[in-house]
């Protein structure tokens, strides 16, 4: 095994890695990126409608308002002082990208454009408000590249196709680096460094209809699982309203905050009956619930009535050209429907981890034993595959770039004065690759068993059937016993005809290894949470339950033990914003 020494190793190329990893190179650290794929290829480039932040260009506007609505937003569970953190920082976020070089839409008097978002709101919910700042339709594309390019400058080192396989931890617990696989030579090796960073992203590919790449399968969630540590509240998945139906590409909110409605069969705006006050732009939860209902009692659109429409026909060619040209091409080409005159049919569609990696406003990686949080020394996450939380149990739309860029930043600048702080690296223990060596010899020499992609299939089939939109008590007493039981087939893996295949099928194979953490802990924690909150919504307890469940969940793959710690309410500044009734 090759063995390779940096200060920082980022695992992942996409806006929140590649916005730590700016900060350590300028700051002279030597950083090292892995990527699966190209880091301009990284999820962020899907990004569509925007990113938030209260500049007001539009209309008056308060980073406070941002801060409320994110936590109404989050129905309460997201931490109060990693909201505040966050919603106060989000400007200086915006014009820091606009002078690396992002090429923001512009009003007519040159300021930054933007749109109105679900569940943006000014003056504490009392009408929708422009606070989306966006390029078009793909914000996230300019994003990614403006980064990659800042990257490129200073010196950033990338390793491009590599796939991080596992954490590197020594009896003290701290993490030393990652084993990795160079996917093109198949070979292993060693990254060894005073500060690891975790920022691989989401894995909506747990579920079978998905907004998600093909490369979003919890690669970093999987690692920390592996590692012993927990994950938290990852019983939240957000649908997307508008996913192409039986296609999953995503459709941006962007399309309703231009001014885009959704019509049942009959033609009926029914968002005006579900949130009477802001419509179509209700949060996420809200919307999706509205379609699936919509669904069960027959109004639903198509040949077998699975869809709801999306019109935006009214918007006009001059409109949908300008601002919304990506959605045009994705309806052209995964609906067959111009949206100059056709409406898209669409449905939820998973999209958004709201848990993740439990951290820190740093972006350190914290445990909870005795009621005390610890950092993990020398492990950082940031991004979807982290929980810091300001999502809570509902993200809103054009919260997560903004995620990726203040907490990337932020975990940058702790990582910078943590390795000034270390001095030389830490003695790598000698079974360090021990574990990682025996997955690959299992895979490698498993002469029978199932493939990847039957075991992947019956693993996206029952999150799909298990843990959707609604949630039934039966359904995920059952999909438990499903998951659990497909995580034992998944121990048996076997690659067919290893001459033709090679790594693909053996990344594949290790890609699944980390889905399925994800599916098992998304599983249990969610038939252990007996309420309604945000995304998690139980057919058996309707309602919030703050008194018993105003808690994260921390999930340990070890005996699928759950345990639980309370939502931080105190802001860090201002005062607390104290649970109520969500109502759009
Ligand atoms: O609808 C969208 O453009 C998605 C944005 C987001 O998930 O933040």
């Amino acid at each position: 095994m090759q063995k390779h020494q940096f200060d920082a190793v980022v695992v992942g190329g996409g806006g929140a890695g590649l916005r730590a990893a700016l900060q350590l190179a300028e700051a002279g650290v030597k950083v090292a990126v892995l990527s699966k794929v190209f880091p301009t290829r990284s999820h962020t480039v899907a990004a569509q409608g925007g990113i938030a932040a209260a500049l007001g260009n539009v209309s008056g506007d308060n980073w406070l308002w941002h801060m409320y609505d994110t936590i109404k937003g989050s129905d309460y569970l997201g931490d109060q002082d990693a909201i505040e953190f966050m919603c106060k920082n989000a400007a200086k976020a915006i014009i820091e990208l606009e002078h690396f070089g992002m090429p923001f839409d512009r009003l007519e008097n040159g300021r930054i454009f933007q749109r109105p978002f679900g569940g943006m709101t000014q003056n504490y919910g009392e009408k929708p408000i422009s606070r989306t700042c966006a390029v078009a339709d793909r914000t996230g594309h300019a994003m990614l590249h403006t980064l990659y390019q800042r990257n490129i400058r200073a010196n950033t080192q990338f390793f491009v196709e590599w796939f991080a396989l596992d954490l590197i931890r020594d009896t003290e617990g701290d993490v030393l680096g990652v084993i990795a696989l160079e996917i093109e030579t198949g070979d292993i090796h060693v990254l060894q460094a005073k500060a690891t960073l975790l920022a691989t992203g989401g894995a909506g590919r747990i579920f079978q209809a998905s907004t998600n790449a093909f490369i979003n399968t919890g690669d970093g969630l999987g690692m920390v699982a592996r590692a012993g540590l927990p994950l938290q509240d990852m019983e939240f998945w957000q649908f997307h309203p508008t996913g192409v139906l039986h296609a999953g590409v995503l459709i941006t909110e962007g399309v309703r905050g231009e001014g885009g409605y959704l019509v049942n069969a009959d033609g009926e705006r029914f968002m005006e009956c579900y949130a009477p006050n802001a419509k179509d732009l209700a949060s996420r939860d809200v919307v999706s619930r509205a379609i699936a209902t919509e669904i069960k009692e027959g109004r639903g659109v198509g040949k077998h009535k699975d869809a709801v429409y999306l019109k935006l026909d009214h918007l006009g060619e001059e409109l949908i050209s300008k601002r919304l040209p990506g959605i045009r091409e994705i309806a052209k080409t995964f609906a067959n429907a111009d949206p100059i005159q056709d409406p898209i049919p669409v449905v939820p569609t998973a999209h958004y981890m709201m848990g993740g990696i439990p951290t820190n406003l740093d972006g350190q990686v914290v445990e909870y034993r005795n009621d005390v949080e610890n950092k993990v020394n020398g492990l950082y996450a940031v991004g979807e595959c982290a929980c810091v939380s300001v999502h809570g149990a509902n993200r809103l739309g054009s919260n997560s770039l903004l995620d990726l860029v203040v907490f990337g930043k932020a975990a940058g600048d702790k990582m910078v004065s943590d390795i000034r702080a270390a001095g030389t690296h830490k003695a790598l223990p000698a079974d360090a690759a021990d574990m990682t060596l025996a997955r690959i010899a299992r895979l490698d020499h498993q002469t029978a068993g199932e493939s990847v992609t039957e075991v992947g299939a019956a693993m996206r089939q029952s999150m799909q059937r298990h843990c959707g939109v609604f949630r039934f008590p039966e359904l995920l007493e059952e999909g438990v016993g499903t998951i659990d039981a497909i995580a034992q087939r998944a121990q048996h893996l076997q690659i067919k005809d290893k001459s033709k295949v090679f790594n693909t099928a053996r990344v594949e194979a290790l890609e699944l290894d980390n889905l399925i953490e994800v599916a098992c802990a998304t599983m249990h924690a969610a038939n252990n949470r007996k309420e309604s909150r945000g995304a998690h919504a139980r057919e058996d307890h309707a309602g919030r339950d703050d008194e018993n469940w105003l808690s994260h969940s921390l999930y340990y793959k070890n005996g699928h033990r759950l345990v639980y710690k309370p939502v931080r309410l105190q802001p860090l500044t201002v005062e607390s914003f104290a649970p109520k009734a969500r109502t759009y």
